[in-house]
């Protein structure tokens, strides 16, 4: 599985980061940020979580 965030999107709500910091982090203008692109096993339930819980549906899951 693979994630990125949408720049044109995120909107800088942070909740990717919240919910996933493994997976999440913010930028120094406070847009999120995928740090690994592919995601391990253990990971996924909680990436597709923050996915779910982005209001701006910026996070990209393939
Ligand atoms: Fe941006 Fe959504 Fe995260 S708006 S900071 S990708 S919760």
């Amino acid at each position: 599985m693979h994630v990125s965030v949408d720049p044109d999107r995120c909107q800088g709500h942070a909740r990717c980061w919240e919910i996933c910091p493994e997976v999440f982090d913010l930028d120094d203008e406070g847009h999120g940020r995928a740090t690994v692109s592919e995601i391990p096993a253990e990971l996924r339930d909680r990436t597709r979580e923050a996915a779910d819980n982005c209001p701006e549906r910026a996070i990209v899951l393939s």
